[in-house]
């Protein structure tokens, strides 16, 4: 038995209390299903600020009645230390883990709107980190980034060496990881930061201005619209498909003291070009009866993005038994059939 198939039993036999911040979005709500799923009471926090009501009622269809009723869901903002401590409190009962992935992400979101960005992923991480440890939560995990890696140019990626931050965004989620750091060395409160290499999977979301690379590209060709490629597209990254990232979670939520106060990559281990990409999606839409082929089209290189990203992930597999059971492949045929049902 994997240690993630271990830490499904016990907490299917013990249920234990989550607070998942950000729970409205993306990686969020697919914790949250898969919580629920586990017979866990979880609660939420969000603002709305990227995450949507819609993510929350799609987790309620696919859930039990009674499953849904674990779920507590509090409105509010991380950059607002009350609304920390309220969700923490939860309503008297309090948490056991905290899964925190509230924040804004992208990059050019981040050049757009820097003091946005900051507030929320540098004020808001910090209130929800010190909320945590007055809480005596159990276990802090994070939502770290591998644009922390910035301008280092080795691959794969491997956690000790990074470079300079390229972004704002980096730049927030590198100061996150440097006061996980200080809490541990002042306060004795360790955590898990999850450097997530760009995941993706259902309900991410294909719109706006910064929708990330998987869901646009694949909600342009469902429509039919064209679809561009930052660059030549021979820029590279370790796309991840999301049930790896909620494994990861509740490997690090559940781990023992000494392999905390430690980031660990969190991808598949493996490299794919945008132009390939691009003949994946497509394949898999093809293959659904949805697109024909069409050709993308280049245009300039995008503001700070790196050229090329892989993780190691000999950290995440020796120190947490993390076991991505799901390639690129797999993933996109799922995210497909998600986004042709949804859109
Ligand atoms: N998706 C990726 O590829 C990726 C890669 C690296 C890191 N991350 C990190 O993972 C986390 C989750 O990302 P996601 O892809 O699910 O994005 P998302 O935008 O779908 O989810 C983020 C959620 O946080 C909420 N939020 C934002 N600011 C808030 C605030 N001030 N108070 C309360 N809630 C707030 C949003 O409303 C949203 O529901 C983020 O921390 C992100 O930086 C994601």
């Amino acid at each position: 038995m994997t240690r993630y198939e271990q830490i499904k039993v016990e907490l299917l036999a013990s249920p234990k209390t989550w607070l998942v911040t950000g729970v409205a979005g993306f990686i969020g709500s697919n914790l949250l299903e898969h919580l629920l799923k586990l017979n866990q009471k979880v609660v939420g926090l969000d603002n709305f600020a990227t995450g949507h009501q819609h993510n929350l009622d799609e987790v309620q269809g696919l859930v039990t009645a009674e499953q849904w009723q674990g779920f507590n869901f509090f409105e509010g903002d991380i950059r607002n230390y009350q609304d920390c401590e309220t969700a923490l409190a939860n309503n008297g009962e309090g948490v056991d883990y905290v899964l925190h992935q509230a924040a804004l992400g992208s990059v050019p979101r981040s050049i757009a709107d820097p003091i946005t960005t900051n507030a929320a992923n540098i004020t808001g991480f910090l209130n929800m980190l010190q909320a945590a440890k007055e809480g005596k939560v159990k276990s802090f995990t994070y939502a770290a980034s591998s644009s922390t890696y910035g301008d280092h140019p080795a691959l794969p990626k491997v956690e000790e060496n990074i470079g300079n931050p390229l972004s704002p965004y980096a730049v927030t989620k590198y100061v996150n990881e440097l006061y996980a750091g200080v809490y541990a060395k002042t306060y004795g409160f360790k955590t898990i930061g999850l450097r997530y290499f760009n995941v993706f999977g259902q309900r991410q979301d294909p719109d706006g201005a910064y929708a990330a690379v998987i869901p646009k590209w694949t909600a342009d060709m469902i429509k039919g619209e064209d679809v561009f490629i930052n660059g030549d597209g021979e820029t590279s990254r370790d796309f991840c498909f999301i049930e790896n990232t909620v494994q990861m979670n509740i490997l690090a939520a559940t781990a023992k003291d000494d392999v905390k106060d430690k980031v660990y990559n969190v991808a598949v281990g493996d490299r794919t070009t945008l132009n390939d990409l691009y003949k994946a999606i497509q394949a898999a839409l093809i293959e659904s009866k949805i697109v024909t082929i069409r050709q993308p089209i280049y245009r300039e290189f995008r503001a700070g993005d790196v050229r090329h990203s892989q993780a190691d992930i000999k950290k995440a597999k020796e120190y947490m038994g993390y076991n991505p059971e799901y390639n690129i492949d797999d993933g996109i045929k799922i995210a497909c059939r998600w986004y042709i049902k949804n859109l």
